[in-house]
């Protein structure tokens, strides 16, 4: 599929599979690097950049309460430090995200947040791709973009053959069944992908400016023990499927996921080769087992990958409604239950200043 972007969506609305109610273990992960992001924009707060109207824009935005919490705990951070008189917040996702979800909330937030503040405050949607230009040259002060940078813009050019067969049968990332070119095939997408987010941010970011990214990323050289694993299990819970009569083999031989998880090393080199941007921080963080407000650990991520993944799914495979999407999850969630001492997932926090 060429153009993803018209298909790739998160789950909106407020339904029991949306990501607004799936979205939790996003929320923690972004929570737990809190000091980091506050202490960035500080920083840049603090610096001879302090602006008086303050441009900030997360890229990745989507449809849940997520969205509204991170441009609630920023202005805490600002409040303690800025001079800005006005405040303007771009909200960015691809076309697809159920923007409306977060428009819905937004006149009473903007009122609550006004109301406790004597700056002028403007929240607005930037819909569009962000490994292309978005925002007009030197605009933008402070860019965040939490748990979105991991999807990459296409499935991995070269994963098809001329026949449209992948060269990724029995695995839908990269596993130790894969054939070594899998990998590389990924990486290379990777590359490419974060190297255009760098040059387009590069162009829209001011000198001093700051941005917080933080992605799925894997610890070490090998996908295969952390960022394969949920992949895997996702394999397995298809496979069910074909065994069942359900789908034929060659349509999830042929379903490869648009990801991939970068080592430590891999950020730092792209980021060192665009040049654009100076290196404060980039560390690696294992995810904590934190089944929050669902029944188990399985159950959550089981929610979380669902709501992102139903509309490649219902693609792909022709799903007619959730039925059957039901039975791969409900697999998916406790199979994630039972290897869950072999889980491990990792995230990365990087901190890039603008030169
Ligand atoms: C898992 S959600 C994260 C949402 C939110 N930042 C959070 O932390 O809960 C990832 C978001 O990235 C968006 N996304 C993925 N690729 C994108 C792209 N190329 N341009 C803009 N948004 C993209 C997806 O549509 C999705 O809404």
């Amino acid at each position: 599929m060429d153009d993803l972007s018209k298909v790739f969506h998160m789950n909106g609305g407020d339904e029991p599979t949306s990501y607004s109610r799936n979205s939790s273990l996003q929320k923690r992960a972004a929570d737990g690097i809190s000091r980091i992001t506050s202490s960035a924009l500080t920083q840049m707060l603090s610096s001879s950049t302090n602006p008086a109207v303050l441009s900030m824009a997360d890229l990745g935005c989507s449809s849940g309460p997520n969205a509204l919490s991170h441009v609630k705990r920023l202005l805490e951070v600002v409040d303690g430090n800025a001079a800005a008189s006005e405040i303007r917040v771009y909200l960015n996702d691809l076309p697809t995200n159920d923007f409306n979800a977060i428009f819905k909330g937004l006149p009473d937030f903007l009122n609550e947040v006004k109301n406790e503040r004597d700056r002028s405050i403007y929240i607005g949607a930037y819909p569009g791709n962000f490994y292309g230009r978005l925002f007009p040259d030197k605009t933008l002060n402070f860019v965040y973009s939490f748990n979105s940078l991991h999807w990459l813009s296409r499935i991995p050019q070269g994963m098809y053959d001329e026949r449209g067969s992948s060269v990724n049968k029995r695995s839908i990332y990269i596993t130790e069944r894969s054939p070594p070119v899998v990998s590389q095939i990924y990486y290379r997408q990777f590359r490419e992908d974060f190297s255009s987010f760098l040059k387009s941010r590069s162009d829209e970011v001011i000198a001093g400016g700051k941005m917080v990214l933080l992605l799925l990323a894997r610890s070490g050289a090998h996908h295969y023990y952390s960022s394969s694993f949920l992949w895997e299990i996702l394999y397995e819970s298809l496979s069910r499927l074909v065994a069942a009569g359900e789908v034929e083999e060659e349509r999830l031989e042929s379903y490869d996921v648009h990801f991939y998880a970068p080592s430590e090393e891999e950020i730092e080199e792209a980021v060192k080769e665009e040049g654009s941007f100076e290196l404060d921080v980039l560390e690696i963080f294992e995810v904590e087992k934190d089944p929050g407000e669902f029944p188990s650990y399985g159950a959550a991520v089981a929610g979380a990958v669902r709501s992102m993944q139903e509309s490649m799914m219902s693609h792909h495979f022709g799903f007619r409604d959730g039925t059957v999407l039901d039975k791969v999850f409900d697999h998916f969630g406790a199979s994630v239950d039972q290897r869950l001492t072999d889980l491990r997932t990792f995230t990365a926090v990087t901190v890039l200043t603008r030169l």
